[in-house]
């Protein structure tokens, strides 16, 4: 089934306003969706086949409040084959139905000693450590994409007055992508403090980059599911991030419904 027919389900008129797209730890989202309809990312041309344990593969439309939103459950990772432009298509497909604004969410790690483990982090800006970007052999002057402001002020201000209004804690930083597969050496998590880095992760730049590029707003949001290596005793592992992700997932998705609900 197309995402056209699939939309035409949904009242007359219906097309999402904002995609997001739903990482470790935030899978509970999709329970706050009214009127919703999944359409497996196999049914979908373009739209990436994940690999990775613990990552569904579905498209989501449903409305948050009165928003309509497409929640994309599952996302193609740099470190799966190499390519960083795995979520091209998928975000080409959403601006075309009508998306003005991009919501990203991960699992992180954090290189701040008074941000914890199951704590929430908004982004401000990133760190594109590898320097891989999905616009490499793009032609035309709009591949060269201002990158200041990346992440929305508005958005993130928004972001900020509801997570005061529902008296959640909400740190703000700068994010560290790493390619990955594997997790950092000590040495590289000392190196991200150095750098101006809150948190690593081996997500989301990529397609905060597409989204500029489309001209999407963008709002992101890290999870976090443990200290950088090296800072505490605990052993790093995907089982862990998971664990850890499951454990603040209702918190971190009803901070997320409240956020999407109301964004201006
Ligand atoms: N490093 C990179 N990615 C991660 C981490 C980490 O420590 N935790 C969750 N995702």
């Amino acid at each position: 089934m197309s995402v056209l027919t699939t939309m035409q389900q949904h009242t007359p008129g219906w097309a999402p306003r904002i995609a997001v797209v739903l990482g470790s730890g935030w899978g509970s989202l999709t329970e706050h969706l009214s009127h919703a309809v999944q359409i497996p990312y196999t049914e979908l041309e373009g739209f990436p086949q994940p690999t990775v344990a613990g990552h569904s593969a579905t498209l989501w439309l449903g409305n948050l409040g009165t928003q309509p939103v497409a929640v994309m459950s599952g996302r193609k990772h740099g470190y799966e084959t190499g390519a960083v432009d795995g979520m091209a298509k998928p975000l080409k497909m959403l601006k075309e139905l009508g998306c003005h604004t991009l919501v990203q969410t991960n699992a992180a790690g954090s290189v701040r000693t008074d941000m914890p483990p199951q704590s929430l982090m908004l982004l401000h800006d990133h760190l594109n450590l590898p320097q891989r970007s999905p616009l490499v052999g793009l032609s035309g002057s709009d591949r060269f994409v201002n990158m200041v402001d990346a992440y929305d002020p508005a958005l993130r201000a928004h972001a900020r007055h509801t997570a005061q209004a529902k008296g959640v804690m909400l740190f703000e930083g700068t994010y560290a992508w790493f390619l990955g597969p594997q997790f950092e050496t000590p040495a590289e998590i000392r190196m991200a403090q150095r750098l101006g880095a809150d948190a690593v992760g081996m997500s989301t730049v990529p397609e905060t980059i597409l989204a500029r590029h489309l001209g999407l707003r963008v709002l992101a949001l890290s999870f976090i599911t443990n200290f950088g290596a090296g800072m505490s005793t605990e052993q790093l592992s995907h089982a862990h991030t998971l664990q850890q992700a499951q454990e603040g997932s209702a918190k971190a998705s009803q901070l997320l419904a409240d956020i999407i609900a109301h964004l201006p």
